[in-house]
């Protein structure tokens, strides 16, 4: 099993280490539910809530799948959309995604 690290900018700007495995189809959005970060992701990782928007501050050109219209078309309602977002659920974790560094900017939960 492959494992690539996601770092992941804290509000206080602490960075934290997560590790995700390549070879389980996961997406970012579940590996931060997974890690107890609180992104509601009540669309299920459709592209469809926006709860899950991160923007990745190192590696966006990196990150596997450039994003869809559909998923533009989401980020585009966003108030705090940067030049980096994307939503967590449409980025594939492979091996392109190792040492990214990613902030959520998405709602958390209540
Ligand atoms: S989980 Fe809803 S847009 Fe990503």
């Amino acid at each position: 099993m492959e494992i690539v690290t996601i770092r992941v900018e804290e509000e206080s700007g602490h960075i934290t280490e997560l590790e995700a495995p390549t070879d389980m189809s996961l997406n970012l959005m579940e590996v931060l539910k997974g890690n107890g970060y609180p992104v509601k992701a009540t669309c299920g990782g459709m592209a469809l809530c926006a709860t899950c928007h991160v923007t990745v501050k190192e590696g966006f050109d990196q990150v596997g799948e450039p994003a869809t219209d559909d998923e533009w078309a989401m980020l585009d309602t966003l108030y705090n959309l940067t030049s980096q977002s994307r939503l967590a659920c449409q980025i594939k974790i492979d091996d392109a995604c190792h040492n990214i560094l990613v902030k959520h900017l998405g709602d958390g939960e209540d």
